[in-house]
């Protein structure tokens, strides 16, 4: 067919990875020096598949990780992710007992039941309660009451919290327990989405529906709103990234940590790293600014062998004798990027790192050998950043992306009416006085020194939710697949044909010479 056929024209101008890159060898380029070609294609966008393999038991249906970084992924985060078909990797820049609990609440997360719901006391007053939801930007005001012992003792409806109440206790305010419907958790069984499904159908007008243990001490909160937003997720495209037992995927980042003599603390990483696979994680991630090193490879062998089935991500690296050091060490999945990151300042501080598109396409051919994944860490701004480096590699790793969502950790911060997050650099000051000073070869401990930050601490403006972030960049990838004509992303991978973009090239990618009313997300 003539719409098929690839003209000369074509080959000599859009070329295969394996031809540009080698051609543009002298030059290290990023997600805008090149473009992708379009090409003849019968695929919608929205019938691509996103379904990416990292290791044989680690699957993803969207190629979306969140950083392990304190400011991005914890708990909150990880499941966010999970529930989007994506993952989150759990940062260790916190004691190894919580991070081993954030694990715990990824793994044991019931969805749509919100296991710590905020509750308030019988002995306050509306008042109280008022400025708890200024103060912490809440957007529901009907709240669980409970004593002092974790006992359910009533429900505060929304209907008075109202400051013409602001005076009266809780106590004399609240729905009282017998009125409250309850549930316990053994009766919500195996699917709880269904039963509060069934709940709520036969209660007309009610919403709320609270779960307790046979002690009436209150164990979470289901919203009618939450089932309801469930059961049309449950026909959505992408379903949840989920293990065999049908638990969330979670995945968790660990250092390569040192003991006083400054050797590898081998005891300490498998002690921790055990405590990770019994609480369930899928994978960990040796996450370091620097991983063609003797300590992240003796790490990776360490784990290798005490777990031989234990997906291992490693990194990060931009060399191909790194990809190859850190797969013979035993790694599935490989991290590349040194220096792309948003709020990174390796390239300035220490004067390395490669661009990403360049980066990639060394690694990735070097992991195809070695028969590993790469994972695209760091720089993705837009969409269609993914889609380029998707070329490239098995899954992307963001940071900034993510750091203005709901689900991140920190809190809210206003700024001239502006509502903002902060995101802070791993390898930032602050960061590494916080724990993450070994990922950057540093002790952080050393006060006779002082610490080369590697990395800023910045600001994100608040964007919402995790859903709302992804459901952009999913339909931006599918585009992307759309015009390649590439239904899943091994064809992204074979069909993707590059050009160099020249500065006014890139100027014209851009919306330019308008006044700009709506950006575009
Ligand atoms: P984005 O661009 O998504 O990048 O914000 C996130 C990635 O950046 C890396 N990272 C750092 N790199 N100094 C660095 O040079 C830092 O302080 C730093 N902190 C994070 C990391 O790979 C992350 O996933």
């Amino acid at each position: 067919m003539a719409a098929t056929r690839i003209s000369n024209l074509d080959e000599t101008f859009y070329q295969p990875a394996d031809k540009f890159f080698p051609a543009n060898h002298k030059t290290g380029l990023t997600f805008d020096d090149i473009t992708l070609a379009t090409l003849y294609s019968e695929i919608l966008p929205r019938d691509t598949q996103l379904d990416t393999v990292l290791t044989e038991q680690l699957c993803l249906n969207i190629p979306v990780i969140s950083s392990d970084m304190d400011t991005v992924t914890e708990s909150r985060m990880a499941i966010a992710m999970a529930i989007n078909g994506g993952l989150g990797l759990i940062h260790y820049n916190m004691p190894e007992k919580q991070q081993l609990s954030e694990v715990s609440r990824v793994k044991f997360h019931v969805q749509g039941l919100i296991q710590e719901p905020i509750q308030v006391s019988p002995d306050q007053f509306i008042g109280d309660v008022l400025k708890l939801i200024e103060q912490k930007k809440f957007g529901f005001s009907t709240f669980p009451v409970v004593d002092d012992k974790g006992r359910l003792v009533g429900l505060l409806s929304g209907h008075v919290v109202k400051p013409r109440y602001a005076a009266k206790k809780v106590s004399d305010a609240l729905t009282p327990r017998k009125q409250v419907h309850s549930i316990t958790k053994k009766e919500l069984g195996k699917d709880p989405i269904a039963r509060a499904d069934k709940f709520f159908t036969e209660h007309i007008g009610i919403h709320k529906l609270l779960v307790v243990d046979d002690e009436d001490n209150l164990h979470g909160l289901i919203t009618l709103s939450d089932v309801e937003r469930i059961q049309l997720e449950r026909k959505a495209q992408f379903k949840p990234a989920r293990d065999a037992q049908f638990r969330l995927l979670c995945g968790a980042a660990v250092s390569a940590t040192r003991n006083a003599f400054g050797e590898l603390d081998r005891e300490r990483i498998l002690t921790h790293v055990g405590g990770l696979v019994e609480r369930g994680v899928d994978v960990v991630a040796v996450s370091t600014a620097h991983g063609h090193s003797k300590g992240v490879g003796d790490t990776v062998k360490v784990l290798r062998d005490a777990f031989p089935k234990l997906p291992i991500i490693a990194g990060n690296v931009t060399s191909a004798a790194g990809v190859q050091y850190l797969a013979d060490c035993g790694a599935n999945a490989i991290k590349v990027g040194q220096g792309p990151g948003s709020i990174c300042t390796t390239r300035m501080v220490a004067g390395v790192g490669i661009p990403q598109m360049t980066a990639l396409y060394v690694c990735q051919r070097a992991a195809a050998k070695k028969k590993v994944a790469v994972l695209a860490d760091g720089g993705i701004t837009k969409s269609g950043d993914i889609v380029k480096a998707m070329t490239l590699s098995q899954a992307v790793i963001c940071g900034g992306i993510f750091a203005g969502c709901t689900e991140a950790p920190g809190e809210v911060v206003e700024i001239s009416g502006k509502m903002y997050k902060h995101y802070r650099g791993m390898g930032s000051l602050a960061a590494m006085k916080s724990g993450s000073a070994a990922r950057y070869g540093h002790e952080k401990s050393d006060a006779t020194r002082k610490l080369a930050a590697e990395g800023i601490e910045a600001l994100k403006e608040v964007c919402g939710s995790v859903d709302r972030v992804l459901a952009q960049l999913i339909g931006g990838i599918q585009s992307g697949m759309g015009y390649l004509g590439a239904k899943n992303l091994d064809e992204l991978r074979q069909k993707a044909r590059y050009i160099r973009v020249s500065p006014a090239g890139q100027r014209e990618a851009a919306p330019h010479d308008v006044v700009e009313l709506k950006t575009g997300n």
